[in-house]
């Protein structure tokens, strides 16, 4: 009677070389399958005389029970092992530090922008916002820029129809407030203008302030007292404002307003290009065809009125030399003006 040792300890030394899931069942072929050596002794009964034959068959049976038990026990181990790597590859490590999300922070326009409207409604203005759409009507000829008038071809207008047009300044909301309010009218128009223009210092879009002043009495002088109020709020105490005769259909006199160099104090450098003087506004007194146009009487009220360009006062007053970097949307520099 064979004892089978033989496979027996070949079985044994097979499974302990088992590592994985493929080789287990490349295993289970060898020794279990249909054609594996354990069935393959089945064969070897008819060798066996008759009285041996149930004796032979139970012993095969044994070896067989014996490996699958080998096989169902490596099973287990390799499945196990597998979890285990799972649970390793899986791990979760709480205290690592987090990705950061970093807060947004306000636009550098958006942040002058607050700031000028700070100042204004510090000195009494109330802010109003109109359409960016306008009508020939309010963005020319009631600020008495007439038809063929050469001043409409400083404004390359983008044109929308014959008539209406995205507005080239701010100073249409001069007509609408005077046309919705009786004086005193003391109102600041914040908003964004479009001219077709685009090179270093100009965009097709940018945003303008608009101030208008109407009551009794008001005069030059006064745009000059608010003006220097401004300046001296945004740049410094000692700042001071220079007026230059100018021209504007809708204003008369007309004024370029000049701040003295707060990067310098006036003697001359890169920013004032050399001049000591940097240019920030126009203005003047509002025109008395104007103030017809709208029904106010001029021999009873006289106005002032004065446009800011916003990017402008910006570019100052971080030292931005170039306008295209406030539309690129570029977050390193955005991010700056946290
Ligand atoms: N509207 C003028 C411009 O865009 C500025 C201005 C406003 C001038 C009000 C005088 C009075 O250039």
């Amino acid at each position: 009677m064979k004892d089978f040792s033989e496979i027996k300890e070949q079985v044994k030394s097979k499974i302990a070389e088992v590592k994985d899931g493929a080789q287990l069942s490349e295993f289970w072929q060898n020794y279990l399958g249909k054609t594996g050596v354990i069935s393959g002794l089945m064969k070897e009964m008819k060798t066996v005389p008759p009285e041996e034959k149930p004796l032979f068959g139970k012993a095969v049976n044994d070896v067989r029970v014996w490996a699958q038990e080998m096989y169902q026990t490596k099973q287990a181990e390799i499945k196990a092992r597998e979890l285990e790597r799972r649970y390793e590859r899986e791990t979760v490590d709480v205290t690592m530090p987090a990705l950061k999300r970093a807060p947004g922070n306000l636009h550098p326009i958006t942040l002058i922008k607050q700031e000028m409207i700070e100042v204004f409604a510090g000195m009494g203005f109330e802010i109003a916002e109109y359409p960016e759409i306008e009508d020939d009507d309010h963005n020319f000829t009631r600020l008495n820029v007439l038809k063929d008038h050469p001043s409409r071809d400083m404004q390359d207008t983008f044109w929308l129809t014959e008539d209406l047009l995205l507005r080239t300044h701010t100073s249409p909301g001069q007509i609408r407030t005077m046309d919705a309010e009786r004086p005193p009218i003391k109102v600041l128009v914040p908003g964004k203008v479009f001219r077709s223009d685009s090179d270093a210092t100009h965009s097709p879009m940018f945003m303008q302030m608009e101030g208008l002043v109407v009551d009794k009495g008001i005069t030059l002088c006064d745009l000059q007292g608010m003006l220097d109020k401004f300046v001296q709020q945004m740049f410094g105490s000692g700042t001071k404002t220079r007026l230059r005769p100018s021209y504007f259909p809708f204003t008369e006199p007309s004024v370029e307003v000049d701040v003295s160099c707060f990067e310098c104090g006036g003697k001359g450098c890169p920013l004032c290009k050399g001049t000591g003087w940097i240019e920030v506004l126009g203005g003047g007194v509002v025109n008395k065809k104007v103030l017809e146009n709208c029904n106010i009487d001029p021999e009873v009220y006289s106005g002032l009125a004065f446009g800011i360009g916003v990017e402008r006062i910006t570019m100052l007053k971080y030292g931005i030399s170039n306008m295209g970097l406030f539309f690129e949307n570029n977050l390193d520099m955005l991010r700056q003006f946290k």
